[in-house]
């Protein structure tokens, strides 16, 4: 039907054309000619971006799913908390690696970093069972006690934020003992480096390099818990 009617517009076009002497047909036949040529032009280069889309969209990568918006969502909201970090890197690869689905709301998302630090703390206090130095043998101990004391604190962070459904979670005096349980927390890593360093200990180096993940960790809960009201607002969300 459509070529049909495409040749019948033709024939129409040439019967005008043939009544207006051969100058005028020539230049309209040769625009005629110029614009089939970009049309072929335009058709192939959109065939080309499609393939070219086709060839680098991995085909497992959201295309289909229901949930893109949703994950998408939760990756900018991720990444807009992040950003008020001193170390937005570490933040976003270890909030997006545990849940890339995370509701997109700060309070969510600190819980989240909360988690990840305690998690990262309990990594860092097993090690101390398995270091040998006799010189330091008493430091090591301490930091042992140390993490549990950090530990505590960030279960008393976690704990603050749990509430009955449809609660929030926070308010501003939550915020604030928070602030004061992880910035303590951090204070007990730091003093636990102080003795070992005292002692001279030979396995300072290892306890520093073991504790780069959870010093950033602990660095990136406070900043988030510490931005809470700015980062509700930027969500249009607000605190109890
Ligand atoms: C990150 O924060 C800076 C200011 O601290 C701001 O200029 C920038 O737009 C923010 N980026 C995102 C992605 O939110
Ligand atoms: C990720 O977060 C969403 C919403 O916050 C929650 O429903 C889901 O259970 C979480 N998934 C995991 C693996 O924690
Ligand atoms: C614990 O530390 C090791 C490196 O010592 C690391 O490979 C592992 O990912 C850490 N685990 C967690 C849960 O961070
Ligand atoms: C963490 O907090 C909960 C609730 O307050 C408590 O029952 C639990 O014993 C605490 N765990 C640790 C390791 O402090
Ligand atoms: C810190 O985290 C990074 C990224 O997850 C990981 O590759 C590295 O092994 C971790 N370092 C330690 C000391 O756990």
């Amino acid at each position: 039907m459509e070529s049909i009617n495409v040749l019948k517009g033709y024939g129409k076009v040439n019967s005008t054309l043939e009544n207006k002497g051969p100058h005028h047909s020539k230049t309209i036949r040769k625009s005629l000619i110029v614009a089939s040529l970009l049309l072929t032009l335009i058709i192939g280069l959109m065939l080309a971006a499609l393939i070219y889309e086709s060839n680098t969209e991995p085909s497992e990568s959201e295309s289909d799913s229901p949930s893109l918006s949703s994950a998408s969502n939760s990756v900018n909201s991720i990444k807009t908390v992040c950003n008020v970090t001193r170390y937005p890197a570490s933040c976003f690869t270890s909030i997006s690696s545990v849940n890339v689905s995370i509701k997109p709301d700060p309070e969510a998302i600190f819980k989240l970093s909360l988690q990840i630090s305690v998690k990262e703390l309990k990594n860092v206090s097993s090690l101390f069972r398995t270091l040998n130095d006799a010189n330091s043998k008493a430091a090591i101990n301490d930091c042992v006690s140390i993490f549990d004391e950090a530990l505590g604190r960030l279960n008393d962070s976690l704990s603050a934020m749990e509430v009955g459904p449809g609660e929030k979670a926070l308010t501003l005096e939550k915020i604030n003992d928070i602030q004061t349980w992880i910035s303590g927390a951090m204070t007990d890593q730091q003093t636990c480096v102080d003795g070992l360093e005292e002692m001279g200990s030979t396995v300072l180096d290892e306890v520093k390099a073991k504790m780069k993940n959870s010093t950033e960790f602990l660095s990136n809960s406070l900043a988030i818990v510490a931005q809470m009201q700015s980062l509700l607002e930027k969500f249009d969300l607000k605190m109890h």
